[in-house]
């Protein structure tokens, strides 16, 4: 099954020039209230819910040093496959329809069906996928911590990684800034607040 982040890509985008400084990580905590942010704004970004047959889609909406926001669109029998972040914190929220989460735990995998609404968070070193089970389209939007620069895959009999993929940073659709100030208007300093 092909990777979601690559067919959505545009290499040549550095996040920043900070070289081999090491990029702040925001917590899975915290990651969890931007989805949830971002899930109340929603004329920020319904316009851009598309679903594909073919494939899962991938925008992204935001990207910072510290952060990124992908708005995912899947259609019924899409997934990812059982796969980690890298070294990547994360959380999504179901804003449409309804997602399964396939949760890899010592103890086994653990299913958690997710309506809208619900939020969970990955801390870095989690394994899972994310499949919709459902007969319906579902929309997501997920962020990481540090951004997304590789995914491991693993076999979802044994739990051994089978392979690695990097992750390319795409253009952002939204300029982060512009986006705080949109949901945080009293911090808008230019306005003199
Ligand atoms: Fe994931």
């Amino acid at each position: 099954m092909s990777h979601l982040f690559l067919a959505a890509v545009h290499p040549g985008h550095p996040l920043s020039d900070a070289g081999s400084r090491a990029a702040p990580t925001v917590r899975p905590a915290l990651l969890a209230d931007v989805v949830d942010g971002l899930a109340r704004a929603h004329p920020l970004w319904r316009p851009l819910v598309h679903h594909d047959a073919d494939r899962r889609t991938a925008r992204r909406l935001i990207a910072t040093e510290a952060y990124e926001v992908w708005l995912l669109g899947w259609t019924s029998g899409q997934g990812v496959d059982l796969h980690d972040h890298g070294g990547s914190h994360a959380a999504f929220r179901v804003v449409e329809g309804e997602l399964t989460e396939i949760e890899w735990t010592p103890g086994g995998i653990v299913r958690h069906r997710l309506r809208v609404g619900a939020t969970r968070r990955s801390p870095a070193g989690s394994v899972h996928d994310v499949v919709n089970q459902s007969p319906s389209a579902a929309t997501s939007i997920h962020a990481y911590s540090p951004p997304l620069s590789s995914m491991t895959f693993y076999d979802p009999v044994d739990g051994q990684p089978v392979r690695r993929e990097a992750v390319a940073p795409a253009l952002p659709l939204f300029d982060a800034a512009a986006v705080g100030r949109l949901l945080h208007p009293a911090g808008d300093r230019s306005r003199g607040v």
